[in-house]
């Protein structure tokens, strides 16, 4: 694996993959990488000819200060992760490779930069108002820069996220589309633990109690999902409500059935339209988010 840190040795880099006629797989991260990572890079490996990891800490997408600084960052086993997974080029750039200090001025006095968008008008309508564009503003602003940002740079054919992040990637979609970007979005299926956790670079901040905790997640997304079909949409969100009063250490920040599509919540099942039940909750200083499909 090549390890690239400037946008110009990547693009000089690329350019010869192109031209040998190979394509390209990304899958961007934030680095602290876990076997969800890994899924993306052996899908991508299995759909294309290169594959190219990115770790880079997004300061845009980050409410608070102090979790960007409390967001860990470890290159080396990601490193050792990346190789024993096939990846072919890991690009770490600096900050000042992605951002101009005007962009991250903006970001400092809560403005939305949209430069990203290049002139174009980005609507994302309802999908980043809804769940954590409500918790987070400006969180998926963000998140849509530094990936529209990423693809131009590295150009993939494909990309690949994880579905843990569902509003994430349905954001990422509708940017795609909007921006009318050449490339396919592969969503990878959410990778868990063997009690259902599913993996977050997050979950390291966990205190042993709280680990043993938060399996409380799947659990309650497990039962929602096995009762769909013998209660109604309110009973569901009543008894996930009531498991999570019981609990000490986590707090319920929502719990939504939402349209796969709009994320907007549904008011009756309708499995003629796919839908699917997200969670985010809060422990004391982390907070995690999960979902399951539902149909
Ligand atoms: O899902 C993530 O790790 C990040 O949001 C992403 C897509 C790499 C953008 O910074």
């Amino acid at each position: 694996m090549i390890i690239i840190h400037s946008v110009e040795k990547l693009n000089g880099y690329l350019t010869e993959i192109r031209k040998e006629g190979k394509t390209v797989g990304f899958a961007p991260t934030m680095g602290a990488l876990h076997q969800g990572h890994v899924s993306l890079i052996t899908a991508a490996k299995k759909q294309c000819d290169i594959v190219v990891c990115s770790i880079f800490v997004n300061p845009t997408q980050f409410n608070d200060l102090s979790d960007l600084e409390k967001y860990p960052r470890t290159i080396d086993a990601d490193c050792v992760i990346l190789r024993s997974a096939g990846c072919d080029i890991l690009f770490a750039p600096e900050v000042s490779e992605i951002y101009t200090a005007h962009e991250l001025e903006l970001k400092q006095q809560h403005m939305e930069d949209k430069s990203w968008t290049m002139g174009k008008t980005v609507d994302f309508g309802l999908l980043d108002k809804v769940m954590e564009g409500a918790h987070r503003p400006g969180h998926f602003n963000g998140v849509a820069q530094v990936v529209s940002k990423l693809f131009r740079i590295v150009q993939p054919v494909k990309a690949f996220f994880g579905q843990k992040d569902f509003q994430q990637l349905s954001v990422i979609r509708s940017m795609v589309k909007q921006l009318d970007l050449p490339i396919e979005i592969i969503a990878c299926p959410i990778v868990r633990e063997t009690d259902g956790l599913a993996m977050s670079s997050r979950n390291r901040r966990l205190s042993a109690e709280e680990r043993d905790e938060v399996k409380l997640i799947y659990q309650t997304l497990s039962i929602v999902k096995e009762n769909y079909q013998l209660a109604t949409i309110a009973d569901l969100k009543k008894l996930v409500e009531v498991a999570f009063k019981l609990s000490a250490l986590i707090k319920l920040d929502y719990f939504e059935i939402v349209d796969s599509e709009t994320l907007q919540p549904i008011a009756a099942f309708d499995t003629s339209r796919s839908a699917v039940a997200c969670i985010a909750v809060q422990l004391q200083t982390v907070r995690l988010i999960d979902n399951v499909i539902m149909y």
